[in-house]
């Protein structure tokens, strides 16, 4: 497989939004190689930086997991949004804009219809093809960065027995290679756009019908896994913050936190 390089990614790209991009053959992590670098950055007033990688040695999931990166066949990439205009505490939901990106790009670009299982993971055929995770550092009172980690399986058609019923590809859900520069760029563009709708009113209130229409977990029963405890609900929809509603058998909806709970379909991944 041909290596993804900055030349090749540039090209593919149809925006010239992202200032400038990094890329390496192998690093441990392009969330802790973008953590290195944010300084540099923030000192040449950049505002879009991306950092790509061929393969990752010690690539980060969600809740301390570790994310499996094998080297040529997937995209591992962080982008880094240097002083974004948005407070703190709105800076989590980025990952659910770029969860609607991905799922949105994938569609586009691989005419395949992705969904996505609330907060940010994007399946195809009940498995995952995608998952992202989130950083920031906090200045006086605005974040100085946010850089938003995500992994695409886009090519890898050997998954070790433990991710076989959970992960899934493009290429195993195609029959055949994708191009990984042209989906990325669609990811890219996408965010891009998503992103400015996001900055208008600060939060999903301008893509949440986009979010829910795409959100497998839609009507659908869904089980809360809490630190002592377990509930079943059914999910109505999202939040212009993100949160899940989740309806229980008395009709009364709580709003779940992203982060705060699992959520697993009854009976599948999703
Ligand atoms: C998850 O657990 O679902 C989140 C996985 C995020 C993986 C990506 S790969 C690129 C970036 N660098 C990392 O170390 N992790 C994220």
């Amino acid at each position: 497989m041909k290596h993804m390089t900055a030349k090749s990614m540039r090209k593919a790209l149809k925006t010239k939004w992202i200032e400038q991009i990094y890329q390496k053959d192998s690093v441990d992590s392009t969330l802790t190689w973008a953590k290195e670098e944010a300084e540099s950055c923030l000192l040449a007033n950049r505002n879009t930086v991306l950092f790509l990688a061929d393969k990752q040695t010690a690539g980060k999931g969600r809740f301390g997991r570790v994310w499996d990166s094998p080297a040529g066949e997937n995209v591992y990439m962080t982008l880094l949004l240097l002083r974004p205009p948005i407070e703190p505490v709105n800076a989590a939901s980025l990952t659910l804009v770029m969860g609607l990106s991905v799922a949105q790009a994938v569609r586009e670009s691989a005419g395949l219809l992705a969904g996505i299982k609330w907060p940010n993971d994007v399946v195809l055929a009940g498995k995952k093809i995608c998952g992202i995770l989130t950083e920031m550092r906090i200045g006086k009172e605005k974040p100085e960065y946010v850089s938003i980690g995500v992994g695409i399986n886009m090519n890898q058609t050997d998954y070790p027995p433990e991710l076989q019923d959970k992960a899934t590809s493009l290429a195993l859900q195609k029959g055949g290679a994708v191009c990984r520069e042209e989906v990325t760029a669609r990811v890219l563009e996408r965010f891009e756009e998503n992103y400015k709708c996001f900055l208008k009113t600060q939060d999903l209130s301008l893509l949440k019908n986009e979010y829910e229409n795409l959100l497998l977990n839609l009507n659908q029963q869904v089980r809360i896994l809490e630190k002592d405890s377990e509930s079943l609900g059914i999910a109505r929809g999202i939040t212009a913050s993100g949160e899940l509603l989740v309806e229980d058998e008395k009709g009364a909806v709580r709003q779940i936190l992203s982060g705060e709970v699992s959520v697993r379909g009854l009976y599948s991944y999703v």
